[in-house]
């Protein structure tokens, strides 16, 4: 059984019957498969799986898309029902602000003011914020969040640490279309043209992969990404194409490190990345 609650004094009720270990997924709703897989994960590793659902103001610019982000409750219920959640938190604005916007904020450091960051300043404060708020809501003992969002899951972990948050952050692996597509809420966004030009993101990670697994440098395996990047279907307008080490640290030559792009296509913002294991320098 899957019990709605909207209010945080409902939430505190659900929270309290839950024996043994609890495990919160975080979402903006619009679930997807993605989803699912971070709710089935949670299923795996924890007694209770609480969902929360709340498309967090905070996290959105001014010229961003929170009035049209997709709301479909009775459809994610239906997805929470199917992964066995226990409880979806479903609140409202003013239940998760009910001072209206908060004056103190995460800073997120100078990991927030990289990459995704620089394009969309202030976000990263109004993501953490609202995961330490969802955090100390739910307590739970395991939160689960995707690599998708490769950045924010680096920060929800640096969060966590640095502030002693006593949670395992556990990250789970992009789903994608056959195609190669990373699954997001905002791929309904997309026109079939735009579709089809979204694809270059993961045409460009597929490639830098295989370069690195061909024995590639870090900079033949940048050069391979983008030029399959500009290969693609035009329509993608690329922001950033990087590779990182693993913490999302600047580098490396050899051995775990991380490829993230991030392109425009028409008026949606896509992300994606992919883990890339750089040959040791002869
Ligand atoms: P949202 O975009 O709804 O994503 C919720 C969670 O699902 C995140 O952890 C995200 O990384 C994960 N996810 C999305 N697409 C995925 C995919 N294709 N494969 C695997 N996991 C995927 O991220 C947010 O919401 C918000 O910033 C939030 C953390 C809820 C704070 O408001």
């Amino acid at each position: 059984m899957t019990e709605l609650v909207h209010t945080r004094a409902d939430l505190a009720t659900a929270r309290a019957d839950c024996k043994g270990t609890v495990g919160v997924v975080m979402t903006m709703g619009a679930l997807h498969s993605g989803h699912e897989t971070l709710l089935r994960a949670a299923r795996e590793r924890a007694d209770h799986v609480i969902v929360t659902v709340f498309v967090n103001p905070l996290q959105f610019g001014p010229t961003e898309d929170f009035d049209r982000y997709p709301r479909t409750l009775d459809a994610d219920l239906e997805v929470c029902r199917r992964a066995g959640a226990d409880v979806v938190f479903a609140p409202s604005v003013t239940q998760m602000y009910p001072d209206g916007q908060p004056s103190v904020r995460i800073d997120p450091g100078p990991l927030g003011a990289d990459l995704e960051g620089l394009s969309r300043p202030g976000f990263f404060h109004g993501v953490l914020t609202v995961v330490l708020k969802l955090l100390q809501l739910t307590r739970p003992d395991l939160t689960f969040f995707g690599e998708k969002d490769y950045q924010q899951l680096a920060l929800v972990r640096r969060m966590c640490r640095d502030l002693d948050v006593p949670v395992e952050v556990v990250g789970v692996p992009t789903v994608r279309e056959p195609d190669g597509l990373a699954l997001s809420s905002r791929n309904r966004y997309l026109s079939a043209g735009e579709r089809e030009a979204a694809l270059t993101l993961s045409a460009a990670l597929r490639a830098g992969v295989d370069a690195a697994e061909a024995g590639a440098d870090a900079g033949a395996v940048l050069a391979a990404a983008h030029a399959a990047f500009g290969a693609g279907t035009p329509g993608a307008d690329l922001d950033y194409l990087v590779l990182t080490d693993p913490d999302l640290e600047p580098g490396p030559v050899a051995g775990p490190a991380r490829l993230l792009v991030a392109a425009w296509v028409g008026g949606t913002r896509l992300i994606d990345n992919a883990a890339v294991h750089l040959a040791p320098r002869p």
